[in-house]
């Protein structure tokens, strides 16, 4: 699949070329991922393909330091971003350096402070020590799920909104949530889903959440119970929880740790490296 995406990363790149006087430069289209040559004249930079993206668009991406644009057939820019009437939340794709993050309502929905979508995703990774059949119960831009794919036989990764699963088809560093034969992708809420599976049949479950203040049921005894019943003995659970040390985090991880053990899990961990906790059964 060919992506022509940009966001601040490409057109400063693209602005500081052009004041250089440089006839062309290369520039990455798919966030990073690889490099392109692109053609420099008065009016704009030509991309492959054809398309003239003009310098006005250029300059108003730059203007827009948490938007990533695609840019369309008619040389023209839209931003990556689609709106789900069924939940009533607007999401879109805010660019990093590396991999992009998704933008809930405005919201992260990965560390960025001091971090980056990647690495935050390979701390919950390596905490997770994903092997065997894995269950992700909230497949996001499907970083976890991707990650987890690399070192288990298997995933199954859930996404409550189809919006959401739009979005990673727009995004270069999601495209393997569609190509790698190994995942597994189920749509809709996982606190409904989690009855279908059957018991003891998954080795590790990656539970990364959004906050309890939206998702409230993600974080109950009934689906604690439910995560227990489906995980395997000696597997366990990477439960996301935001900073640990934080009074809000401190509170919740207290309160969803107490919760995990009445729902039978022998030992609950705290991994505050990887903001979360770790569930053994
Ligand atoms: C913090 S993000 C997950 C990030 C993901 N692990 C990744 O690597 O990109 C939480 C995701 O869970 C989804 N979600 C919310 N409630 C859910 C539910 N009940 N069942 C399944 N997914 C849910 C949200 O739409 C969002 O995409």
């Amino acid at each position: 699949m060919s992506f022509r995406l940009l966001s601040i990363y490409q057109t400063r790149d693209l602005l500081a070329a052009r004041d250089a006087g440089l006839a062309e430069i290369d520039i990455s289209l798919d966030l990073g991922l690889s490099e392109t040559r692109v053609h420099i004249n008065p009016e704009g930079a030509l991309l492959p393909g054809g398309a003239l993206l003009p310098w006005p668009e250029i300059e108003r991406i730059q203007a827009h330091a948490q938007a990533l644009f695609r840019v369309t057939d008619e040389g023209g820019v839209e931003k990556v971003q689609a709106f789900s009437e069924a939940f009533g939340r607007l999401y879109s794709l805010m660019p990093t350096a590396g991999a992009p993050t998704m933008l809930i309502s405005g919201i992260p929905m990965h560390r960025i402070k001091s971090t980056d979508p990647l690495q935050d995703t390979r701390s919950k990774i390596r905490a997770a020590s994903p092997k065997g059949r894995v269950l992700d119960t909230c497949t996001g831009l499907g970083y976890t799920a991707i990650e987890a794919a690399r070192r288990a036989d298997e995933v199954v990764t859930i996404e409550l909104d189809p919006a959401v699963i739009a979005i990673c088809r727009q995004n270069p560093w999601s495209q393997a949530l569609f190509e790698a034969p190994n995942i597994t992708q189920l749509i809709g809420d996982s606190f409904d889903l989690i009855a279908a599976f059957e018991d003891a049949s998954f080795d590790r479950i990656i539970h990364d959440p959004p906050m309890f203040n939206l998702a409230g049921q993600l974080y109950s005894a009934d689906f604690y119970r439910e995560l227990h019943r489906v995980l395997k003995r000696g597997g366990r659970v990477f439960h996301y929880i935001g900073d640990l040390r934080s009074k809000s985090g401190r509170n919740v991880a207290r309160s969803a740790a107490r919760r995990l053990q009445e729902a039978g899990f022998r030992a609950v961990k705290r991994r505050p490296e990887a903001f979360g906790l770790l569930a053994f059964k």
